[in-house]
């Protein structure tokens, strides 16, 4: 029998379906109307940075009415973006930009306007590089730094937004940013990396707590990058190696969250973070969110490694294993999105889930004004399934955002890998849409036709 087409209507009527997206990769206006410079200005702008930079990105910072139509236009429900805290901070703290505070209004403004939820994360890796000049994440200042904006933030615009998520990825911006140097501020090793890491646990608890505070009805959540993580093959070596990364990549922000924690047991050598607690912590590190947001786009193969210490294990990479991939060399396995909502689902104090975002980049091409992206189409009806596939287990799983609206600056990367359903072309900024773009919208379109009041 023939395999059953993926469908709109089998996804309960009130799950829902959005675009993810973040200011430092698409705003542009890097230095516009008072924004001060943020970690990101600072490290992709330096001779030694060769992917090029984000000063002007795809310039939703002048093109936003038009993307966010699009969003629209796609048949989709929900926005979620960013605020760039040197925009409405260009200090980190101290002195507002009110023009920086205003530009955010406009874009909630114009959501509201076009019946297009906002999905507001507060933090999306761009420091403002005053803090980070005086030691950003390995500060414990950054509690209050970090209160500050959150507390301006969600006093600002928590009359016209309800959803917020205090951070993406901790485990990205911590691990990269201050410990293998790929990402800004570009900072090494396990000195700094314990630090920023302890105090980004802490920030994602205290900031859920201060939107609590001051948005009344809000929609409380956080996202985390997740990973399913397999072992080389069975032994045991390279067995407990698997588990340690998974603890990594996959525990180590959530426990503390849910009281649970540090996952200590897998890796002795993490211990060294409780030099970094202060009475109280253990307490101050968890907070009971609405939701919490899976962010997935590969699986790792993992094995024994003498390096780097305390973790002892390396991966095996794509390349090496001859699998599938996308334009980043990053495997493409489907199962593993289905493994990772069932692992989280099983945590006691994980009430929700969204997939706040999944999405694959393709060395797509513009020929004739049309982008042909057969293989993105495929990963969104793979991806679609296996959600349905665990909702259908029973798993809490609310809505999806896809990464990405339109193509752009992917961090390290630059502009090379492509993540839109719409084509950007960098020199002139004309978006097209692509293959997949027209496909999303007819596949939503049909849940209208049905629900035509919905
Ligand atoms: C995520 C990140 C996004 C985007 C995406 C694609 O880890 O949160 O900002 O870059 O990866 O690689």
């Amino acid at each position: 029998m023939a395999k059953k087409e993926i469908d709109v209507l089998d996804f309960p009527d009130d799950f829902l379906w959005g675009v993810a997206t973040a200011a430092y990769q698409i705003e542009g206006a890097f230095d516009t109307d008072g924004k001060g410079a943020s970690i990101w200005d600072t490290y992709t702008n330096e001779k030694s940075f060769k992917n090029g930079n984000a000063n002007e990105a795809i310039d939703f910072y002048n093109n936003f009415e038009e993307d966010i139509k699009r969003i629209k236009e796609l048949n989709l429900d929900s926005f979620r973006f960013s605020l760039s805290w040197s925009r409405i901070f260009p200090k980190g703290t101290g002195e507002i930009n009110m023009a920086g505070v205003a530009f955010y209004h406009k874009v909630i403004d114009t959501c509201l306007d076009q019946g297009i939820t906002p999905w507001v994360t507060l933090y999306h890796w761009d420091l403002p590089q005053e803090l980070e000049d005086k030691g950003g994440w390995t500060n414990r200042s950054i509690l209050d730094w970090f209160s500050f904006y959150v507390d301006f933030c969600t006093k600002e615009y928590g009359s016209k937004v309800s959803n917020w998520m205090v951070m993406n990825e901790p485990m990205s911006f911590i691990g990269l940013g201050y410990f293998t140097g790929q990402h800004a501020p570009g900072k090494k090793g396990l000195k700094k990396f314990l630090p920023a890491a302890h105090h980004a646990t802490l920030c994602q608890a205290i900031g859920g707590r201060i939107v609590r505070e001051n948005v009344e009805g809000a929609y409380i959540g956080t996202t985390f990058s997740c990973s399913h993580v397999t072992p080389k093959n069975y032994f045991w070596s390279n067995i407990k190696a698997a588990k340690r990364v998974d603890a990594l990549l996959n525990r180590f922000f959530i426990e503390p969250l849910l009281g649970m924690g540090y996952p200590y047991k897998e890796f002795l050598g993490l211990k060294k973070i409780k030099k970094y607690f202060k009475s109280g912590d253990e307490k101050l590190m968890q907070f009971d969110f609405d939701f919490i947001g899976l962010q997935y786009y590969f699986r790792i193969v993992a094995k024994y490694n003498l390096l780097p210490p305390i973790l002892f294990a390396k991966e095996v990479s794509a390349l090496e294993r001859n699998v599938k991939t996308n334009s980043m060399g990053m495997e493409i396995y489907h199962k593993g999105l289905y493994k990772m909502i069932k692992k989280f689902s099983k945590y006691e104090g994980i009430n929700a889930i969204y997939i706040t975002e999944a999405g694959v980049c393709l060395d797509d091409e513009l020929i004739d004004g049309k982008v042909k992206d057969p293989k993105r189409i495929k990963y969104m009806k793979k991806t679609f399934s296996k959600i349905l596939k665990a909702i259908r287990k029973g798993k809490n799983v609310k809505g999806v955002f896809l990464w990405t609206l339109v193509d752009n600056f992917e961090w390290a990367e630059g502009y090379k890998p492509r993540f839109g359903l719409i084509y950007n072309d960098f020199k002139t900024q004309k978006r097209t849409l692509k293959k997949s773009a027209f496909w999303l919208q007819s596949f939503l379109k049909r849940k209208e036709k049905i629900y035509p009041d919905s």
